[in-house]
This record gives structure tokens, sequence and C-alpha cells, in this order.
């Protein structure tokens, strides 16, 4: 139960934002402490080719089946929505999006539709040389790689497949094409790539890319977050600080915290939060998982039903409604939302990182 002191509160901080007409032709998704939603991160896809350790066992996990997932039409008509409501910047994620037949289809009916400023994507690179061209004549804007090491045995390791080569070839073939934005997403676990943070930073020195280091997050079945391998953002910031004397700190996407650039560099490098979150206070994104349910933090296991929706046969007006009302409903940060959850998914991409 509210106090009603703090429903005064809610209620007043409502008025506000309903007041205050913000984006082209409706009002912007909003919550209580003020911060704006302009991001969408959409999972089309709950499987993946790849059984990294953090993330899936080798069996892969109870998956959704396919008539519960979003089709490609109710994914394009969510978004002419959330769009009018000022979401600006669309992610496709999954599982692996490129596993998604309509991937192309999603991106060349994303890009136009009015409002929609950049479509990317976050992919493990298999697929890659083989959609590529594909997705940049789509007119996909970025894309971020997912490569945790640069070593075979390593690579094996941790994904339980010999593909390293796939995606490294994939990478040069995303680097050549106009894509605005090409990243790759390590995440760095103690005693295991650790040691790589360099080599990866020196992919930066010819290359337009933006590497990321990222925290390991709790988010998988068999719980090898536990097995002592967290590398955090202070200590990844110590070995790059360690390794280079003359790093400028510059500024970057609202998930980099800390992003640096060396003299005579052509890209940059920068490390994600994503367990200590102190990023939180900037946080502009909603989240629509595979089967359909809005998740208003990555940390929150509250979900909205959208999918339930959509097919019981709601108007737009009903669908913009539940996503004003999922995001307003956030908590303040993702320590918040971790307290107020106890029932995780099994895997990251039933949430789609
Ligand atoms: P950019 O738009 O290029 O900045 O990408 P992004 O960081 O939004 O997306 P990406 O899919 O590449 O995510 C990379 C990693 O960032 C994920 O695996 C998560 O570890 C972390 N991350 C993404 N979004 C969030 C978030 O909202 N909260 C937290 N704590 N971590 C996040
Ligand atoms: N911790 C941190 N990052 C994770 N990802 C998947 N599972 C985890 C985890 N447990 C990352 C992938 C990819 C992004 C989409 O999510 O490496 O870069
Ligand atoms: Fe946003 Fe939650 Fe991630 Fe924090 S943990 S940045 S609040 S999604």
């Amino acid at each position: 139960m509210m106090k009603k002191e703090t429903v005064l509160v809610v209620k007043e901080k409502l008025a506000v934002a309903e007041s205050s007409l913000i984006e082209r032709d409706g009002h912007a998704i909003l919550d209580q402490f003020g911060r704006t939603f302009d991001y969408l991160r959409i999972a089309v896809n709950e499987k993946c080719n790849l059984r990294c350790i953090y993330c899936m066992p080798e069996e892969g996990v109870d998956f959704t089946p396919d008539e519960n997932l979003l089709k490609a039409d109710e994914i394009i008509r969510i978004i002419n929505i959330v769009a009018k409501f000022g979401v600006k910047k669309l992610r496709f994620t999954g599982g692996e999006p490129l596993l998604n037949k309509d991937i192309v289809y999603l991106i060349s009916n994303s890009v136009i539709v009015p409002g929609i400023e950049s479509v990317h994507l976050t992919t493990n690179g298999l697929l890659l040389e083989k959609y590529a061209v594909d997705l940049s004549e789509a007119g996909l804007h970025g894309i971020n790689i997912s490569l945790d090491t640069l070593n075979h045995q390593k690579f094996y390791e941790i994904t339980r497949r010999d593909k390293l080569d796939l995606v490294l070839d994939a990478l040069q073939i995303a680097l050549k094409l106009p894509f605005n934005s090409v990243k790759i997403n390590v995440v760095v676990m103690r005693n295991f790539n650790h040691t790589e943070i360099g080599d990866f930073v020196e992919l930066t020195k010819d290359n337009l890319l933006t590497v990321r280091f990222i925290e390991l997050m709790p988010f998988d079945a068999h719980q090898i977050w536990r097995t002592g391998k967290f590398f955090g953002a202070d200590k990844i910031v110590e070995e790059l600080k360690t390794i280079y004397l003359n790093l400028t700190q510059i500024s970057g996407s609202s998930t980099e915290h800390y992003v640096y650039q060396l003299p005579g560099y052509k890209g940059k490098f920068g490390v994600i939060p994503s367990f200590t979150r102190n990023i939180c206070q900037n946080c502009n994104r909603i989240r629509l998982t595979a089967d359909g349910k809005i998740r208003n933090c990555l940390y929150s296991d509250h979900e909205f039903n959208l999918r339930k929706l959509i097919r019981d046969g709601c108007s737009d007006e009903e669908i913009g409604k539940l996503f004003k009302n999922a995001m307003w409903q956030k908590l303040k940060d993702g320590y918040e939302a971790q307290n107020h959850s106890d029932h995780h998914r099994e895997s990251m991409t039933q949430i789609g990182g």
C-alpha cells in the first residue's frame, strides 16, 4: 500500500508528465524519476547458434514455442506505435537475431517508420557474412558483434563451438560496409580473457570500431557467475590505465559509462558496468522479449503481456498505454528492480541482452 503523500506526489508527477506534451503526435514515454524512454530493444528470437557458458547450457533452455513469439508484422505495428511516443532508436537482439528469417524485412520496414532515427543489431556474427550486404542495403545503421576472445581455444571453451574465424571474417566485412557504427562486445571474465583487454584495444588502432568491455551478469541457468569470474568495471579501467598511460576520456552511448581513445587510434573503447549499474539514472531503454512481454528494466522480472493484448485484438491506443504504464512503473535502478524480483528467466536469450 502506498502512503497517501506518496500517492499525491505520484499523481502530481503524472499530471506534469501528462501535461507536458513532448514528442511529435503524442506524449513521450516517461517514468516517475524524470527519465524518458526513446530506445526500444526488441528480441526477435530466443534461439542461438552458440552456447556461451554465461548464457545457456549446451542443451539450450526451455525455448518458447514459435506460435508464442511475436510475428514480424506484429513487431512492425508496435514500432509504428512507439515511434509516435518518441522512440527514436531500435535494436534487434535475441537469442541470435540473424536466425529469425524475417530479420531483413524487419529492418527495412522499421527504418522507414516516421520518427525512427536509427536501427541497430546485436549479433554473435556467425551468420553475418551471409546477411551483411542485405542488412546494409535494408538501411541498418549499426552492428554490435559479441566476441569475448581472440584465441581459438578460448573461443571454443566459451561458446562450445569452433567458429572464431567466422566471426573475425564477419567483423572485417562489417567494417567495409557503410554502417554508421560497428562495435565489439567483450564480456570480461577473470583469469579467462581479462588478459586480452590490451589485444582488443589494439583492434581500435586501424579500425573505425568501438570495443566495449562488459561486466558479467548473473543471468544464466547454471550460474557460472558464482565461480569467481566476475571482473568489475573498476578493475577493467585499472587494467586499461596500467597498459595505457595516455588515455583520453570521451563520451559514448548511455550504457558506455567510461569511453576512451588513444592518440592516433581510429576507434575507441569503453566499459559497460552492466552489473555495477551506475548507469541507471540515464536509462532510456525499453525491452520487448521475443515472446512479446515488455520489461522496464533488465533486472526486473515484472513483465507486461503485450502479446496477449495484441492477440486479443486491442487498439493502437491500448498498446501505447501499456508501454507508458509499464515504463511509469519502472523502479529507480537495477538494484531496486532486482530486489523486487524473485523469479528470473533462465537465460539472457529470453530477455534480449
Ligand atoms: P549501444 O546502443 O551501441 O550503446 O548498445 P547497447 O549497449 O545498448 O546494446 P548491446 O546489445 O550491445 O548491449 C551490450 C551489453 O550492455 C549487454 O549485454 C548488457 O550487458 C549491457 N546492457 C545493455 N543494456 C543494458 C541496461 O539497460 N542495463 C544494464 N545494466 N546493462 C545493459
Ligand atoms: N553477462 C554479461 N553479458 C551477457 N551477454 C549475454 N549473457 C551475459 C551475461 N550473463 C551479452 C552478450 C552480448 C549481449 C547481447 O549480451 O555477450 O554481447
Ligand atoms: Fe536501465 Fe535497469 Fe539497466 Fe539500470 S539496470 S540501466 S535501470 S535497464
